[in-house]
C-alpha cells in the first residue's frame, strides 16, 4: 500500500462519498492511482468521433489479456469492430443505441470454446467437458473479468466505455455478423473512446455496503433500512443529473418482471443450443 499526499487523500474521501452518496466520508488510511480510477468509474455514452489509437487498444488488450483465468484456459477472445456499416448493423442488434454507432470501436467480448474444441481435434481428441454448463459459466467469467479488466485500463488513460448487455437480445444474429464458429458466444459489448467533455457525467451511487456486504454468514437483516436510503440517495442523483424521477427498487423489479422484460433473452436457452452449447 503506498502513501499518498493530504491532496489526494481528500479528494479519496470526497470519490468514497459519492460512490454510496454519504455527505461525508473518513480521509482513508491510504490510496493509490487504481483505486482513484476505479472509484472515479462512470460510464460513457457519449464520444468524440477521434479513432482509438492502435497503440492504446495494444495496452488494453494486454491489460485484458492479465485477468486471471480458470485454471489458465483462457476460454475468451475479443472482437474489435471499427467499421462503422458493421458497428450500425450491430447497434440494430442491440436495441438501436447510439452510442454503439457513435463511438469509434465496439470490442465484442466473447466466451470461447471453440478454441479449445479446436485443439483437441487437432490431436483426433474430443473434450466432453465443453459440453457442459459449468464450460459455459467458466467461459462466460473468463470474458468478463478481462473486459472489466479492459475498462478499468482505458479509464486510467482517460478513455470511457460503456457495456452492451443488449448484445445478447440477439445473439444469433450477433455470431452471423461476427462469424463466429459453434461455440462461441457474444457475452456483451464494450463501446470504448475518447469521452466528448461537453457531457458531463456524475459518479452513479452503489447500495451501501450494508446491504451487500455479509460476515462470516449471509443475512438480510440490514437490507430493508440500506435499500430505502439508497432508493432516497438514487431519487437525489437522478434529480441531479436531470433525469427523470425513478425509484431504483421499482426500476429494478420492473426490469425483471416478466419474461418480456428481458428483451428477448428470455430465449437464452434455446439461443445456446443453437450455437452448439448443450449445457448437460
Ligand atoms: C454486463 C453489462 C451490460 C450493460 N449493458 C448496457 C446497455 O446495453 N446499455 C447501456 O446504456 N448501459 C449498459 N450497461 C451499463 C450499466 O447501465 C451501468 O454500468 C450501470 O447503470 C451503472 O452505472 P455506471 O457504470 O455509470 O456506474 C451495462 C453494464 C453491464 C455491466
Amino acid at each position: 500500500m503506498s502513501d499518498a499526499s493530504d491532496a489526494s487523500l481528500e479528494d479519496a474521501a470526497d470519490l468514497l462519498a459519492a460512490r454510496y452518496r454519504e455527505p461525508t466520508r473518513p480521509t482513508p488510511a491510504h490510496w493509490s492511482a487504481v483505486l482513484d480510477t476505479m472509484l472515479s468509474h462512470r460510464s460513457v455514452r457519449g464520444f468524440l468521433p477521434s479513432t482509438v489509437p492502435a497503440a492504446t487498444l495494444d495496452l488494453v488488450l494486454a491489460a485484458a489479456s492479465s485477468a486471471p483465468t480458470s485454471s489458465n484456459l483462457q476460454t475468451w477472445s475479443v472482437v474489435v469492430v471499427e467499421d462503422p456499416a458493421r458497428k450500425a448493423r450491430l447497434a440494430r442488434l442491440a436495441a438501436g443505441q447510439k452510442f454503439i454507432e457513435q463511438s469509434p470501436t465496439l470490442l465484442v467480448w466473447l466466451a470461447d470454446l471453440a478454441r479449445l474444441e479446436a485443439l483437441a481435434a487437432a490431436r483426433q481428441q474430443t473434450v466432453e467437458g465443453i459440453h457442459y454448463l459449468e464450460l459455459l459459466l467458466v467461459a462466460v467469467i473468463d470474458a468478463a473479468l478481462a473486459a472489466q479488466n479492459a475498462v478499468v485500463a482505458l479509464e486510467s488513460l482517460g478513455l470511457g466505455s460503456v457495456y452492451v448487455g443488449a448484445m445478447r437480445n440477439d445473439p444469433l444474429g450477433v455470431a452471423a455478423e461476427l462469424g463466429l464458429p459453434k461455440r462461441v458466444f457474444p457475452v456483451f459489448g464494450l463501446s470504448i473512446g475518447f469521452p466528448d467533455p461537453s457531457i458531463s457525467t456524475g459518479i452513479k451511487p452503489r447500495l451501501p455496503p450494508a446491504a451487500v456486504v455479509h460476515r462470516e454468514q449471509y443475512s438480510a437483516a440490514a437490507q430493508p433500512r440500506a435499500i430505502a436510503e439508497y432508493d432516497a440517495r438514487m431519487s437525489a442523483f437522478q434529480a441531479e443529473q436531470k433525469m427523470g424521477p425513478e425509484i431504483w427498487t421499482e426500476k429494478v423489479i420492473n426490469r425483471v418482471r416478466t419474461p418480456a422484460s428481458l428483451s428477448g433473452r428470455d430465449r437464452m436457452r434455446e439461443v445456446l443450443a443453437k450455437l452448439g452449447f448443450e449445457l448437460r
